[in-house]
């Protein structure tokens, strides 16, 4: 642990499948108007909102509705949610949903009393709230961004093309509570559950392909990645698994809530890809991700090839006998592939709407990172790309 860092996460957690009982322990702690934020629909057809709504009036509280949350949440539905919480004079912003519910719950609550406009502030120019902000509260459907325990809100803007993830250093900006019922996961559709799975994967990837001193949050990162894999390979076939189900949402909680990005510098570049693939087709996260890692993860391996012998033989279990590096490292990957065939992910961004056209706006969408083994540019992003076709 060579690097100087801080750490604190503030959010309470309540975890497993009779969790939902402890937002009456929460709902006391804040004023009558809770915003209730959702998505499309599915927890209205699951049931979960019933049970919400029955907890809420049980505790007094008025609720203000904010459905229509869509996957990917747009800063046309974030202006629409700031005026909606203006309006009502809201005291929490409770989000019932998957990660695109909790990140917009966050950028409501930076903008609400912010003067200035939102995008531009906090999606262009980077900056912190100098606002007052809202408290958010969370009740977790689906597993994968970690953005239950995190200070992240991902806003796309269409006419612009530009998805953005703003990873806020404030940690006002963390959900207050987070309900994490793996029950409530069930119903996701399988593609969902494996997007959410590679996910979580990815998020461990980008923290920890970087740096090369000896430190302890790669070795957390390998034991998240060896407990997601084993739990993803129960899942795929038999969803209804509740101990793989369990262990898959505490690893996406523990995959992005700041733990193992402590002391590294990190990539990101996988998800700089993924979101501009993103801002062009509106896929679904995890599966942008997914499309676009084995040719990059190829492509970089020279540049830090004794991490990916270690991914190799930590992670995936490769031999050394007799073998190079080089040999170990792309071994690695090919088991890494195999699994993500086996969970049938999304292998090229050509599935997910992409073609040839967009290569140059996506690439020119691109941001790039410097945390990585290798600093990208424009040509071999757009050759990565090419690859991923
Ligand atoms: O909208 P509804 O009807 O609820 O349906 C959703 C949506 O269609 C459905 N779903 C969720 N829970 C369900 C369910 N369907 C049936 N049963 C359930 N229990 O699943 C679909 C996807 O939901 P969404 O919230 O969009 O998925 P996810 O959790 O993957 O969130 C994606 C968003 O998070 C951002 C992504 O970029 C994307 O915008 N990210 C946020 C991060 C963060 N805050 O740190 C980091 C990530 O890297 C990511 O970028
Ligand atoms: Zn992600």
């Amino acid at each position: 642990m060579l690097g100087n860092f801080s750490y604190c996460n503030p959010t309470k957690l309540y975890f497993g499948d009779d969790s939902l009982k402890y937002l009456n322990e929460e709902l006391p702690k804040y004023g009558k108007n809770v915003q209730l934020i959702y998505g499309g629909g599915s927890i209205k057809k699951n049931g979960i909102y019933d049970q919400v709504v029955e907890t809420l009036k049980a505790q007094g509280k008025n609720i203000i509705e904010d459905g229509g949350v869509m996957p990917n949440p747009t800063v046309e539905k974030l202006y629409e949610g700031i005026e909606i919480a203006r309006k009502n004079n809201v005291d929490l912003l409770l989000a019932v949903g998957g990660g695109s519910c909790c990140d917009y719950a966050k950028a409501v609550s930076v903008s609400v009393n912010c003067k200035e406009d939102p995008w531009e502030k906090y999606y262009i120019r980077f900056e912190e709230p100098d606002c007052e902000t809202l408290p958010v509260g969370c009740v977790l459907t689906m597993a994968g961004t970690g953005s239950e325990m995190n200070a992240g809100s991902v806003i796309t803007n269409h006419k612009s093309k530009m998805k953005v993830g703003h990873v806020f250093a404030d940690e006002r900006i963390m959900p207050r509570f987070s309900i994490l019922n793996p029950k409530f996961t069930m119903t996701l559709p399988k593609r969902q559950m494996i997007a959410g799975v590679y996910d979580i994967f990815n998020h461990i990837c980008e923290q920890y392909f970087s740096g090369d001193d000896d430190n302890t949050s790669d070795y957390l990162s390998e034991a998240l990645m060896r407990s997601v894999i084993h739990s993803s390979k129960i899942a795929v076939n038999d969803p209804q698994n509740y101990e793989a189900r369990s262990n898959i949402m505490w690893t996406a909680t523990w995959a992005l809530n700041t733990l193992i990005s402590r002391g590294k510098s990190t990539d990101w570049m996988v998800h700089m890809i993924g979101q501009a693939v993103g801002a062009y087709t509106d896929a679904t996260h995890g599966m942008t991700l997914s499309a676009v890692s084995l040719p990059y993860y190829r492509y970089i391996m020279p540049y830090g090839i004794s991490k990916f012998k270690r991914f190799a033989v930590e992670v995936w279990n490769v031999s050394t006998d007799g073998k190079t590096d080089e040999q170990i490292a792309l071994e690695g990957l090919s088991e890494m592939e195999n699994w993500m065939k086996e969970l049938g992910l999304a292998l090229n961004i050509t599935e997910l709407g992409a073609n040839m056209d967009m290569i140059d706006g996506i690439a020119d969408s691109t941001l790039i990172m410097n945390g990585g083994y290798k600093v990208l540019n424009r040509d071999e992003i757009v050759e990565i790309l090419k690859k991923s076709l």
